[in-house]
């Protein structure tokens, strides 16, 4: 199959392992890797910087078209937010709730869809999201539907929070969890969808490298050809 760029979506919700899966098929496969979570968080945090109000469209939207954003390639990478680096300021549970309510907005979202597809670059794109196959790379000919159960998402969660030194508890992330995904999936824009054509994979009994092996395969098979 000739193919001039490829891109991989791997869509799911918070915690399924979305974002370790695909920086590693990122890196196994030599290919550009967009985490367009990072872009909704980045936002939220100019947001609850400036003290603006996470449902005033107008400024959010005003702000996700002039904010000034900029990923390193590195793994895992810098987020430099008006030259500041804010990559670990943006990791936290709070910006990730701020950063789906901001993603709720039509205008926020179509402001943020050049920056997504300015990532799409040769050799090829792995990109990690909600709406990737369903939306931004609607044409993408490899997709996958990465999920898992809410227990298990809030408790990989719980490690990668302990990490990273901050302080959290399992039911409380539990119920966090289950909030945003409703949230993720009853909004009218681009919501959490099982693309057309996804490949479906639950992590919630399965390694990582299980999960990587899983997602190899559904691009390798085509690549070999
Ligand atoms: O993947 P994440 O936890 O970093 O994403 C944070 C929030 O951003 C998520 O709850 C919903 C929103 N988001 C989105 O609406 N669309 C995307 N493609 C990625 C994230």
């Amino acid at each position: 199959m000739t193919m001039t760029l490829p891109v991989l979506t791997i869509d799911g919700p918070s915690g399924s392992g979305k974002g370790t899966v695909s920086r590693a098929v990122a890196k196994a496969l030599g290919w550009h890797f967009l985490d367009s979570g990072a872009i909704y968080r980045s936002l939220a945090f100019a947001a609850l910087q400036s003290g603006m109000h996470l449902d005033d469209e107008a400024s959010l939207a005003e702000l996700a078209v002039s904010m000034d954003l900029v990923f390193s390639a590195d793994d895992p990478p810098q987020v430099w937010l008006d030259g500041i680096d804010i990559a670990l300021q943006i990791g936290t549970e709070t910006v990730g709730n701020a950063a789906s309510c901001v993603a709720q907005i039509k205008g926020v979202r179509e402001a943020l869809l050049q920056k997504q597809l300015s990532f799409k670059k040769p050799p090829g794109l792995v990109a990690d999201g909600r709406d990737m196959g369903s939306v931004v790379f609607k044409e993408a000919p490899f997709k996958v539907f990465l999920t898992a159960s809410a227990e298990v998402r809030a408790k990989r969660r719980l490690m990668q929070l302990k990490d990273k030194g901050h302080d959290v508890n399992l039911n409380g992330l539990i119920s966090e969890i289950e909030q945003r995904d409703r949230r993720d999936l009853v909004r009218t824009e681009a919501p959490l969808v099982r693309a057309e054509g996804a490949v479906l994979i639950d992590s919630s009994d399965l390694s990582i490298d299980e999960v990587i092996r899983q997602v190899m395969k559904v691009v390798q098979s085509d690549l070999d050809e």
